[in-house]
């Protein structure tokens, strides 16, 4: 059975430039119904998508809704969130769904969207929590053909240029602005081994000290618990038997400790009676698959997390396994299948789509109420994500890969860490964490590893303690890259600031800054930091690479040379180097570099400006800990570099501005 377009009833949000189409009976819990945060606001162009709403075709038949939305032959598509295998999605079939398998680059991903954006200046967000396929321009030429089997109706979210990084700020604005996350989670994560117990614990955080290798956060791994999978979050007291004097004293060093865990929740945790019939109808490591959508199994879950945890110190936690696996492949058999029945009305499919975001919002929530930030890891988001502070992580381990997600987090509105675990070689643990300190997240995950990866890579000696002959050495190129890491912390907090409240991605890909430079259409290995920084990171493969540099002229971060643009270079940074670029007519400060961030933090920032003219540069100023910034409790330093002299204006809250460097 066929109904064409029968009514398109557009109706138009507050929002300038947001046209919201609802067409049937569409779900009533959706991503947007369900994790939407309050919408920001913010000045920002006026355009509108190359089409009329009319143009948009909706359909609904037996096997559920199709939408149709014009597509021109020169436009290019991105998006459908934190892709591993594709840029430009043009003519590809997507179906963007939650798994921690890529496979095949079919679309399936830890943070999924159903949003995507034209080089034409526009965004169309399909607004469903059910698996849903792109087709960007095949088979129907002229349009993406978009298949949501089961809905009997949709709706859907044009978000308006002029340009597509006008269209996608106003996607993150409306999803509630980007996160701030905790200022000392720009610092470095550091999880250790799962089975490590306190004084093991005790021992690392002396040696990070004891070496001035900089790290604010430690990360507790699964045997922190009496049970794992499925959780008990219960303190195992033999590993831990004094767990508040532990966080007390890692606290005194200037250490936040974070915890992993996933949902399923085990027969001994306290929880469990409370959540019996709050949880869906199939169990996960025999664990219980908490109702997310339910407000009250949020509550319980929340309570018991805030009271056993939050109150107690921890600064955040590890949300794994919140994704999906295929079941059944590879000998993998965990996580709830589809055909899961949950209280709320929600399949385990559609539930499955939501579920990282409600973790995360559960955990997120009892952070805000505290008015204490955090920074979270998680394994699993979605659409309208970019409020919620949590890094992405994967299992998968393929560098050119990492660098792609961190392109393509920014049409995701979402973070992304590409973490560093064992290497196969030392070039390729040096260059895995250049690629981590130029990311929203500097993590190295430890959870197999006795030592630190930098004092062996190899997983096997590593745990054998059999330490590299070059360990102390290797050791130096990663606290200088660390230290890099910490001098960049005060540059990032600003993007970060611009997040949240402008709504700019603080990593992109180059496309969304120059959409009319058909030479970045394709690039996917380079991106935007802020508004100042190009990273054009290698991999071990790579002795050299070439960049491509968009108009305008930009320096070499490390030797000051300088390039013009719209040309593309062969670099070979170095190791201990970053492998970066800064655009001339920026004020690029650098703060001499922390060993963590404390409360109170102050850095000493140095001025450097690139370029003959005029330069410009901002600083974000708040607490960096509390929320107190949504009360306007927060200055902005404008660093301005004007016919030869710097200026400041603003007072420069948190940070000491000493020297200006000029760098022609
Ligand atoms: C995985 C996770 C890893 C590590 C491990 C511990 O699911 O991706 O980072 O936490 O669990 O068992």
């Amino acid at each position: 059975m066929l109904f064409l377009l029968l009514l398109l009833c557009p109706r138009l949000f507050a929002q300038n430039g947001i046209q919201h189409v609802s067409f049937g009976a569409p779900d009533k819990l959706t991503p947007y119904s369900l994790c939407a945060a309050k919408p920001m606001t913010a000045d920002l162009p006026v355009g509108s998508a190359p089409f009329d709403l009319k143009d948009i075709h909706i359909r609904v038949n037996a096997r559920g809704t199709v939408v149709e939305i014009p597509l021109d032959a020169s436009e290019h598509l991105y998006g459908f969130g934190l892709q591993f295998g594709s840029f430009d999605q043009r003519g590809l079939k997507k179906r963007p769904i939650v798994n921690d398998n890529p496979l095949n680059n079919l679309g399936y991903t830890h943070g999924p969207t159903t949003f995507y954006l034209s080089n034409k200046g526009y965004g169309i967000l399909i607004n469903t929590a059910r698996y849903t396929t792109f087709y960007c321009g095949a088979p129907r030429p002229g349009y993406v053909t978009v298949d949501i089997p089961g809905a009997r109706g949709i709706d859907l979210f044009v978000f308006d240029g002029p340009d597509m990084l006008t269209a996608m700020r106003r996607y993150i604005l409306f999803s509630g602005g980007g996160a701030l996350p905790a200022i000392w989670g720009l610092g470095v994560k550091y999880r250790v081994k799962a089975d490590f117990d306190q004084s093991q614990v005790d021992t690392m955080a002396a040696y990070f000290r004891a070496h001035d290798i900089p790290c604010d956060v430690l990360g507790l791994e699964p045997r922190w618990q009496t049970a794992a999978y499925s959780c008990s979050y219960v303190w195992d007291e033999q590993r831990f038997p004094t767990h508040d004097l532990f966080i007390d004293s890692l606290g005194k060093l200037g250490f936040h400790l974070n915890l992993w865990e996933h949902a399923f929740t085990n027969p001994k945790a306290p929880i469990y009676d409370a959540l019996k019939d709050k949880a869906g109808d199939y169990p996960v490591w025999g664990g219980l698959v908490p109702d997310f959508a339910d407000s009250a199994a949020r509550r319980i879950f929340a309570d018991y997390h805030r009271r056993t945890f939050a109150e107690h110190g921890i600064s955040g936690f590890k949300l794994d396994e919140c994704d999906n696996s295929n079941l059944g492949e590879g000998g993998s058999t965990w996580s709830f299948p589809e055909l899961s029945r949950f209280p709320s009305g929600l399949s385990g499919e559609q539930m499955h789509q939501v579920f990282g975001l409600l973790y995360q919002k559960t955990i997120y929530d009892i952070y805000h109420r505290l008015n204490r930030r955090t920074y979270l890891d998680a394994r699993a988001s979605g659409d309208f994500a970019a409020s919620y502070p949590a890094s992405l992580y994967s299992d998968t381990y393929d560098h050119d890969e990492y660098i792609r997600l961190t392109v393509n987090s920014g049409f995701a509105g979402m973070l992304w860490s590409p973490e560093v675990r064992e290497s196969r070689s030392v070039t390729d643990l040096l260059r895995r964490t250049q690629t981590a300190v130029l990311s929203a997240q500097t993590l190295f995950n430890s959870w197999y590893l006795q030592h630190p990866p930098w004092l062996q890579i190899d997983k096997e000696k590593n745990n054998r303690n059999e330490l590299m002959d070059s360990a102390r050495y290797v050791e130096g190129v990663i606290r200088k890259l660390l230290d890099l890491r910490m001098s960049l912390v005060p540059y990032l907090y600003n993007a970060f600031a611009d997040y949240h409240f402008k709504g700019i991605p603080p990593f992109r890909a180059l496309v969304l800054d120059y959409p009319t430079d058909k030479n970045v259409f394709d690039v996917s290995n380079e991106y935007l930091i802020g508004t100042g920084l190009l990273a054009a990171p290698l991999t071990a493969a790579d002795t050299v690479r070439s960049v491509y540099l968009p108009e305008g002229a930009w320096y070499d971060f490390n030797t000051h040379e300088r390039y013009e643009g719209g040309r593309t270079y062969v670099i070979r940074p170095g190791l201990d180097e970053l492998p970066l670029f800064v655009k001339a007519g920026t004020v690029l400060p650098l703060a001499r570099p922390l060993p963590y961030i404390p409360r109170g933090f102050r850095f000493d920032v140095t001025c450097y400006v690139f370029g003959d003219g005029e330069a410009r540069g901002e600083l974000f100023g708040d607490d960096g800990y509390t929320f107190d910034y949504e009360k306007r409790a927060f200055e902005k330093t404008v660093l301005r570099w004007q016919n030869g002299r710097g200026s400041v204006s603003g007072n420069g809250a948190g940070y000491t501005i000493g020297d200006w460097i000029v760098i022609h």
